[in-house]
């Protein structure tokens, strides 16, 4: 397990990230995605920490607040000492009572938000607190500012945001900078080789400010794992994730064409599809942290071994031309309008 430098910061996190929204099972929704309780959560949490996972994401809506409390009784149970983990959670989303002011991400709602994931993890800080969603009703100063006092207070070391797009981003940082509050350090987002439309603005915005990306649904809720094929869906088991909630959105047609290539490129080396949709995503630049799902040891093993599956470049070649984007403007005219500003930097770099 290789560890990575968060984004801009001095901090260093594991290649994979433990998710937890497979625990607790409270609320009609959480229910599809996994209803694991303490005894198999301790379990799951122990085998990521034996692997060298030192980083676990979490949120308040996860189960109605269940997973977090699962979440930190775990850590307790398993004795982590505090320093060896890096504990991500989210505000935005409503978790138990609503209110007009128990959601979104204005001042209000940030400092109760924390104050209720802290209790619900048992701990006196959170590492890294993200903002699970844009909130357009709140103005971006009013959430940076409130983000801010928790940094200062303690109750928070680095700030992050999920499911925001680029020019959000950039708007927070502008203003995170102009009024010297802490900035915005990483994105929470959704990416895999059957889902790469983030390439286009949010990668290249993360890369020129330095942000770290975690990576969310990595295997697009089990849909990349090698059970799902054009075939027939009937080979993934009863119960499957897919099958309950057919989330996050796919085009299937394309992506039976990349599971296809990744089928065997696995078959080859002997590794599953899961492994290899993993291991894409742990070859891109961009990525800091791929946050994994598993609702079984078995899976969290397969996960896991992901890291240790190497890929050359004419496997990636092969990868990136069955997933591909379509071109889309402005895209194509950068490439058109910049192939001789490249060309004259390649060469002056050779030099
Ligand atoms: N910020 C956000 O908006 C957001 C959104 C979603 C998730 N997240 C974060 O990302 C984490 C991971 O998301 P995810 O659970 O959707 O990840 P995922 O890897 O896309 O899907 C996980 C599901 O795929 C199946 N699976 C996992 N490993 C497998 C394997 N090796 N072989 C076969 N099936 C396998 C399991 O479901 P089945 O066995 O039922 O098929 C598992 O529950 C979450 O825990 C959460 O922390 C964040």
């Amino acid at each position: 397990m290789r560890l990575k430098k968060f984004g801009n910061t001095g901090l260093f996190v594991s290649e994979l990230c433990l998710g937890t929204m497979t625990f607790g099972g409270e609320g009609e929704l959480w229910r599809k995605l996994g209803t694991l309780q303490q005894a198999e959560a301790d379990t799951l949490i122990g085998r990521a920490l034996d692997a060298g996972i030192n980083f676990i994401d979490t949120a308040d809506v996860y189960s109605e607040g269940r997973s977090e409390v699962i979440t930190g009784q775990a850590l307790k149970n398993l004795k982590v000492p505090r320093e060896n983990v890096v504990v991500a959670s989210k505000v935005y989303g409503e978790t138990g009572t609503k209110a007009a002011n128990s959601r979104g991400m204005s001042r209000y709602h940030i400092l109760d938000g924390v104050k209720a994931s802290l209790a619900r993890l048992q701990l006196d800080h959170i590492d890294l607190y993200q903002i699970h969603g844009f909130d357009p009703a709140t103005p971006i100063e009013e959430a940076m500012r409130a983000l801010d006092d928790l940094v200062r207070q303690g109750h928070v070391r680095y700030v992050g945001v999920s499911n925001w797009a680029a020019w959000q981003i950039m708007k927070a940082l502008g203003i995170s900078e102009r009024l010297g509050l802490a900035r915005i350090e990483s994105l929470q987002a959704y990416y895999t080789i059957a889902g790469r439309d983030l390439e286009r603005e949010l990668v290249p915005m993360l890369q020129s400010e330095g942000l770290g990306l975690m990576v969310w649904s990595p295997l697009a809720g089990g849909f990349l794992s090698g059970k799902y094929g054009r075939s027939a869906e009937t080979q993934a088991e009863a119960g499957s994730r897919r099958i309950a909630f057919d989330f996050p959105p796919v085009n299937k047609e394309r992506a039976y064409d990349v599971i296809d290539v990744m089928r065997g490129i696995g078959e080859a080396k002997g590794v599953s599809v899961a492994r290899i949709a993993l291991a894409w995503l742990l070859h891109q630049k961009a990525v800091t942290s791929v946050i994994i799902g598993a609702k079984r040891i078995d899976q969290l093993e397969d996960n896991i071994a992901a890291t240790a599956v190497e890929l050359d470049a004419h496997e990636l070649a092969a990868l990136d031309k069955v997933s591909a984007l379509p071109p889309e403007y402005p895209g194509w005219m950068f490439v058109r309008q910049g192939e001789m500003r490249r060309a004259q930097l390649k060469e002056a770099r050779s030099r």
